[in-house]
C-alpha cells in the first residue's frame, strides 16, 4: 500500500486539468446524443464554453450510392462488421480540418474506440483525458469493427463494463461525463472531485442531510456534534469501512495512513470473530 500522500496527488491532477475540452464523436446515431449532453451539468458546461460536442455521422462519410456503413464478415459467420474506410475517412478530414488544426496537432488528438474489449475505463482515465484539448470518440457498432480500426486508426480501446451494450455511444457518453465534471467549474464545490468515490482510491462513506430523524431513522450523532476533526475522520472510516465490504480489492492501490490500517486491521479482526461465531 502507498505511503499517505493522497492530497498532494489529488491537487497535482487539478492542476494539470484543461480548462475546456473539445469531443469529436463518430457514431452512425448522432441522434442518441441529444437530452444527455444538453440537460444538468454538461449542457451548463456547453454553454459555458467548457465542453464542446461535434457529432460526427460515419454514414455521411461512405461514398457509395447506398452510404453502406457495415458489410458481413470475411471467413462468414453470423452478423455485420463496420467497414473501415468511412471510419477512417471521417476520422481523419474532421481531425485535420477545422479547430483541430487550431490547438491541436491531429497526431496529438487520442483516437479512442468504444468497444467491450477496451481497457476498463476507470476513474484514472478519466483523468489522465481531462487533461487534453481534443478527444475523438469511434462509436463501435454491430459485432464489431473492421480490425484495421483498431489497428491502424485507434491510439486507444476503452470498455465501460464487462457487458455488451448494442453500441459505443452510451459508453461515450459516460466517458463525456466523468471527465468534464472533472473540468474547473463544472461542479459547484471546486475540492467535490477529490472526494469522489475513487479517486483516491476508496469508495465514499454515506451523506445524510435534514430531516435529523426520518420515519425513527436517525442521523449519526457525530455528524451534528460541530467537531470537524471527528467528523472527519467518522467520514474516512465509513469510506474505509465501505470499501472493505463492497470493494476490497481497491485497498491495495489505496493511499493509506497508519491510522487507516489500524482501522481495517480492527474491521478485520471484527469479522473474524463475527465468522468464528457464526
Ligand atoms: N460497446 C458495446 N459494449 C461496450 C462497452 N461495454 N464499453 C464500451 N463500448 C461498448
Amino acid at each position: 500500500m502507498h505511503a499517505p500522500d493522497g492530497e498532494q496527488n489529488g491537487e497535482a491532477r487539478i492542476e494539470s486539468r484543461q480548462t475546456s475540452i473539445s469531443f469529436d464523436i463518430f457514431t452512425l446515431f448522432p441522434g442518441m446524443f441529444s437530452g444527455p449532453l444538453d440537460a444538468s451539468m454538461l449542457g451548463r458546461a456547453r454553454e459555458d464554453g467548457v465542453l464542446s460536442v461535434r457529432l460526427h455521422d460515419i454514414r455521411q462519410y461512405a461514398t457509395d450510392k447506398h452510404h453502406v456503413t457495415d458489410e458481413p464478415p470475411y471467413g462468414g459467420g453470423g452478423g455485420m462488421v463496420m467497414k473501415a474506410e468511412p471510419i477512417f475517412r471521417a476520422v481523419e478530414s474532421v481531425l485535420s480540418s477545422s479547430w483541430a488544426v487550431g490547438p491541436v496537432p491531429p497526431a496529438d488528438i487520442p483516437v479512442i474506440l468504444l468497444s467491450p474489449q477496451g481497457r476498463l475505463f476507470s476513474q484514472e482515465i478519466a483523468q489522465e483525458l481531462s487533461t487534453k484539448r481534443c478527444v475523438a470518440l469511434v462509436c463501435g457498432r454491430y459485432e464489431g469493427v473492421d480490425e484495421r480500426i483498431r489497428q491502424h486508426l485507434a491510439t486507444d480501446e476503452l470498455s465501460i463494463g464487462d457487458y455488451v451494450l448494442t453500441g459505443g455511444e452510451l459508453a461515450a457518453m459516460a466517458i463525456i461525463d466523468a471527465v468534464t465534471r472533472l473540468l474547473p467549474g463544472v461542479l459547484g464545490d471546486p475540492t467535490a472531485t477529490v472526494h469522489d468515490s475513487h479517486a483516491r482510491g476508496l469508495l465514499e462513506g454515506p451523506h445524510y442531510t435534514r430531516p435529523r430523524v426520518f420515519r425513527g431513522w436517525e442521523v449519526p450523532e457525530i455528524l451534528l456534534s460541530g467537531d470537524h476533526a471527528a467528523v472527519a475522520r467518522w467520514r474516512r472510516e465509513e469510506a474505509l469501512r465501505r470499501t472493505f465490504e463492497r470493494r476490497p480489492d481497491l485497498l491495495s492501490d489505496a493511499d493509506l495512513s497508519v491510522e487507516d490500517h489500524a482501522f481495517l486491521a480492527r474491521l478485520l479482526r471484527e469479522r473474524g470473530s463475527v465468522q468464528g461465531r457464526g
